[in-house]
């Protein structure tokens, strides 16, 4: 059979077809079942027999058994992320971060090895590696990934377990060469993880491109309505689901089934919301391109953008995302607090993929762990603002960012 459209995957990917059957009354024994996945609580599971727990615990079954290690509500919502990523497989985590973690540990980081990471990358993901991973004997080098001969000798000489980039670079949206960058990091031995947040697989599904472990921060354009924190990983190699499990099985970072059905609902609409959100964000970065009061627009749609063939390319030449950032002209922090406190419908808030325009100082919020050098160094500028463009009316969301930007030499 062809392969279904993605907006058909979305829809019906996943669902488990739990059986409810009555045990007393009159329709004792008569089998229905609810057409969405039912929210299962429950920590533990019984077996009517015992040699079926043990094949639970064996790992010959992936049946559940205690809540840590598996749950209903929640393998719906890995199956459906994994189809819309053309994975075998997906591990869901309690956010996006731990997602990044449980990947890194089983792409095979521990004390002595090594991570070669883009330098653009989401702040949190940086203290990550800088903060925590640092303190347990991972080392990190982060290299500009647009720069492949930098990243082929940081490969070679760190010979690290994993390199970890970013589909689209929050907040710079630089676009990695997802195949170059595959056959860079399996030539040095090193798994290739991607966060696919800001790109999803309505955009590109890495693993068609040799990437090993797809994350998402599940928070943002997959659940897509700002209610549920969630992360995931997909793999297409079913030895990379058992690391992943058999580290998270540890780490106990386990997505929630309450989340885990919000974002598996969320996950219905994302191609219509992704539709949107990309049209809305093409139209609102080609006005700040022509605004005098922006030195710099950061969109991978618009020629003008460094990477424009390769997002064309990578991307199928119709779609570059709902997120973009821009540089105010000699601005810096007293005028972009100015612009943010002017806007009334693009909202303040420091997430992103949601269904409303949110506006987001990564100066301030998301990359506020790197050294303000380094962060300047890599072009996260003191002007620099972060916007996801939501599925509101573009005229109105326009209309708003003026509201901002009038302000902004007063
Ligand atoms: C690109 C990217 N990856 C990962 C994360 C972390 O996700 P979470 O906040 O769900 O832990 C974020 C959060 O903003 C992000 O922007």
């Amino acid at each position: 059979m062809a392969e279904q459209s993605i907006f058909t995957v979305a829809v019906h990917a996943g669902e488990q077809a739990a059986q409810i059957v009555p045990v007393a009354g009159p329709d004792a024994g008569r089998a229905y079942q609810p057409v969405v996945t039912p929210v299962h609580h429950s920590v533990a599971y019984t077996y009517a027999d015992t040699a079926d727990l043990d094949a639970v615990f064996a790992g010959a079954s992936q049946n559940p058994v205690y809540a840590r290690y598996g749950n209903p509500t929640v393998t719906a919502f890995e199956a459906a992320v994994a189809a819309l990523e053309g994975g075998s497989a997906a591990l869901a985590y309690s956010s996006g971060m731990a997602a990044i973690h449980g990947a890194l540990l089983a792409a095979g980081c521990r004390a002595g090895s090594a991570v070669v990471c883009a330098h653009d990358i989401y702040g949190a993901t940086y203290a990550l590696l800088r903060q925590l991973l640092a303190t347990q004997g991972v080392s990190a080098t982060f290299v500009d990934v647009a720069d492949l001969p930098a990243v082929e000798a940081a490969l070679q000489q760190a010979r690290p377990a994993a390199l970890l980039v970013e589909t689209m670079s929050n907040p710079l949206l630089k676009v990695a060469d997802l195949a170059h960058l595959a056959d860079l990091a399996h030539g040095a031995g090193a798994a290739l993880v991607v966060d696919n947040t800001f790109a999803t697989p309505m955009l590109c599904r890495p693993l068609d491109f040799g990437a090993d472990y797809v994350v998402h921060s599940a928070t943002k354009y997959l659940g897509g309505h700002g209610d549920v924190l969630g992360g995931v990983v997909v793999v297409r190699d079913r030895a990379h689901r058992t690391a992943l499990y058999e580290v998270n099985k540890l780490l106990g970072a386990n997505l929630a089934p309450d989340e885990a059905w919000l974002a598996h609902r969320g996950l219905k609409t994302f191609p219509l919301r992704m539709e949107r959100h990309c049209r809305n964000a093409a139209e609102v970065a080609a006005w700040l391109a022509a605004d005098d009061r922006v030195a710099k627009v950061n969109y991978p749609g618009l020629p003008a953008h460094p990477q424009h063939d390769l997002a064309r390319q990578q991307f199928g030449g119709a779609l570059f995302g709902g997120m973009a950032s821009f540089d105010l002209r000699d601005g810096g922090q007293p005028e972009v607090f100015r612009f943010m406190d002017r806007l009334r419908l693009v909202r303040p808030a420091t997430t992103l993929g949601d269904v409303y325009s949110l506006a987001l100082y990564p100066a301030m919020s998301s990359h506020r762990a790197l050294e303000p050098e380094t962060r300047r160094r890599i072009g996260i500028g003191d002007g620099l603002i972060r916007l996801s463009i939501g599925i509101e009316d573009p005229a109105d969301i326009i209309a708003d960012l003026e509201r901002g930007l009038s302000r902004v030499g007063r």
